[in-house]
């Protein structure tokens, strides 16, 4: 185990997060695996994580990229097997690095075992998901009127397996292949608690939980009645008794030695209000922050943003979770590069504006680094999404027949949706695959294609390009991270300190003379003296900090 272990140590870690597909191909097929995962791992432990979370690795249709699990026991055959799995807990823990995976258990696949048996007519299996009779005339209309994530009802109509005609109806708050569990079955909770046992007996050290707010729906399934699941409560989603299932989980968790650990992904509507419930101390360690993925690129708006999310920290005793990027968002550097609205933004906001502005890449980057500097700085966890430390962008021509995303799929193709987040890392050479792949498979015959293609201009972001150049990401990004370490991870509370212009946030944290200053504006600012040790995110000589902060990271005596 990791030197730390007995440690908070999710208190401050740097997590970063693998979408398996894209990260690296061991086998050459064109699609991400554990063995690619293993063979870089010394590039997560050179970066100066102290986690890996996986998203979803398990047997799967992949018609939502893994978040529908068809078994929760067994790894995907694309992504290999359950030695691999192992081996990967092993060797991370050798070098110093946790292993969280990412459970899903809001919904199954329709693959699952379960899923098909009560499609087949076994009642028990049928009493496992929420399976009801239609309204109206021949019970044609769904049973409510929930609308799934994805587009479109939450409801599918089944086909009765005796006579042939059409049957009840099944809840599924995402893609039609994804139907919800009855989290008022026993069975259910049961089976879940069974299948975190199961991987944290092989070593796994926490969980992301997939739809924290969602499991338990109200009783009866009464109509929403227009009311918008993001920003009202809505009977589908954030129900009191979820928190029922935190309990146990939190209790199975801290029954292991050392104790596991969830983050959860929350989206309740009142936030400010429900978010702390899930935080109890009986409950999950943390959620995720994700208001930075929705504020403009703006000193006053990040500042707003930083002093909410510690004021709910400083409320639960639960450290925030911070959150630049994911796979369900647009990239960082794309989202900088366009036109930072003052009011919040939202993803589908962002990809409805692609059409109509051209990004400016290099500003978006330079944006990106300037709000990674400020985010590492801050107390809490921070979250790197994969590819983030290159400073990669958001792919936005991916061509249509090569997109796998439902959301793209089941809007017609109106949202673009999340493939342009996912598209395989550059790792070195000058032309796709850029390492991702090994030239051949076992066989000896070729890799396949990447499974999105790789803009040729990532010849210049790969890691083996930004390798050893001082003034890369990826380099910005290991230092960052080594600082943090050392100075910020280990240090107390932090207060804004006082700027020149109210472009430039700063901030220090108590029992570190280390400061972190970041211009958001785009005129320079003239630093202050008396700053003994800084963290400075500037390009020129002087103590200056141009628009372009984040550029570059100094410790230095001033
Ligand atoms: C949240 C995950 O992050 C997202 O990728 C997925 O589509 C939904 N949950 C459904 O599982």
């Amino acid at each position: 185990m990791p030197a730390d272990a007995g440690r908070a140590w999710w208190r401050t870690a740097v997590v970063y997060q693998v979408v398996l597909r894209s990260f690296a191909d061991g086998d050459g097929d064109g699609v991400g695996d554990v063995a690619g995962l293993r063979s870089r791992l010394p590039h997560l432990r050179d970066l100066g994580v102290d986690a890996v979370w996986v998203n979803p690795w398990y047997a799967s249709p992949m018609v939502d990229a893994g978040y529908d699990v068809a078994d929760y026991r067994r790894l995907d055959p694309r992504y290999g097997s359950l030695e691999d799995a192992e081996a990967l807990v092993r060797e991370a823990h050798a070098l110093g690095m946790r292993v969280l995976l990412d459970v899903v258990p809001n919904h199954t696949s329709d693959q699952h075992a379960w899923f098909r048996a009560a499609l087949a007519g076994d009642e028990t299996a049928r009493a496992r998901y929420l399976f009801r009779p239609g309204r109206g005339a021949d019970g044609a209309e769904p049973p409510n009127d929930w609308e799934s994530c994805f587009r479109g009802p939450a409801w599918t109509r089944t086909t009765d397996p005796a006579t042939g005609e059409p049957g009840d109806w099944y809840l599924h708050m995402f893609a039609p292949e994804q139907p919800d569990l009855d989290w008022s079955n026993r069975e259910v909770a049961d089976e879940m608690l069974d299948v975190l046992r199961f991987w944290f007996d092989r070593g796994v050290d926490g969980f992301r939980v997939d739809v924290a707010h969602g499991l338990v729906k109200a009783p009866g399934l009464p109509d929403a009645a227009g009311r918008d699941r993001r920003t009202e409560e809505h009977p589908g989603w954030d129900q009191d008794e979820v928190h029922d299932v935190w309990r146990e989980w939190r209790a199975l968790a801290d029954s292991y030695d050392p104790p596991r650990v969830f983050v959860a992904e929350a989206w309740p509507a009142r936030r400010a209000e429900r978010l702390p419930l899930y935080l109890r101390p009986d409950e999950l360690h943390t959620a995720f922050e994700f208001e930075p993925l929705h504020v403009a690129f703006r000193a006053r708006p990040w500042r707003d943003v930083v002093d909410r999310s510690l004021a709910m920290a400083e409320l639960t005793g639960a450290p925030c979770a911070w959150v630049l990027t994911n796979h369900d968002v647009v990239r960082q550097a794309t989202r900088y590069a366009r036109t930072q609205f003052p009011e919040k933004g939202t993803n589908e906001t962002e990809r409805a504006r692609w059409p109509t502005e051209v990004p400016d890449l290099d500003l978006g980057r330079r944006r990106a680094r300037a709000a990674v500097v400020l985010t590492a700085a801050l107390p809490g966890v921070l979250y790197v999404y994969l590819g983030e430390e290159l400073g990669l962008e958001e792919v936005e021509d991916v061509p249509a027949e090569r997109r796998s995303d439902p959301i793209f799929w089941r809007s017609g193709g109106t949202d673009p949706g999340r493939d342009g987040s996912r598209v395989p890392l550059p790792w070195s050479g000058d032309a796709p695959p850029f390492g991702f792949s090994p030239p051949t498979r076992a066989d000896g015959s070729p890799a396949a294609e990447p499974h999105l293609p790789q803009p040729a201009g990532w010849a210049a972001l790969t890691a083996a390009a930004q390798d050893g150049d001082p003034t890369s990401t990826l380099s910005l990004y290991r230092r960052l991270l080594a600082l943090r370490r050392e100075h910020l991870a280990p240090a107390g509370p932090m207060r804004w300190l006082p700027t020149p212009s109210p472009d430039v946030l700063a901030l220090a944290r108590e029992g570190t003379d280390v400061q972190c200053w970041v211009n958001l504006g785009a005129e320079p600012v003239a630093l202050p003296a008396g700053a003994r040790v800084l963290v400075a995110s500037a390009q020129v000589d002087g103590g200056v900090l141009p628009g372009d902060a984040g550029a570059w990271v100094q410790v230095a005596d001033r």
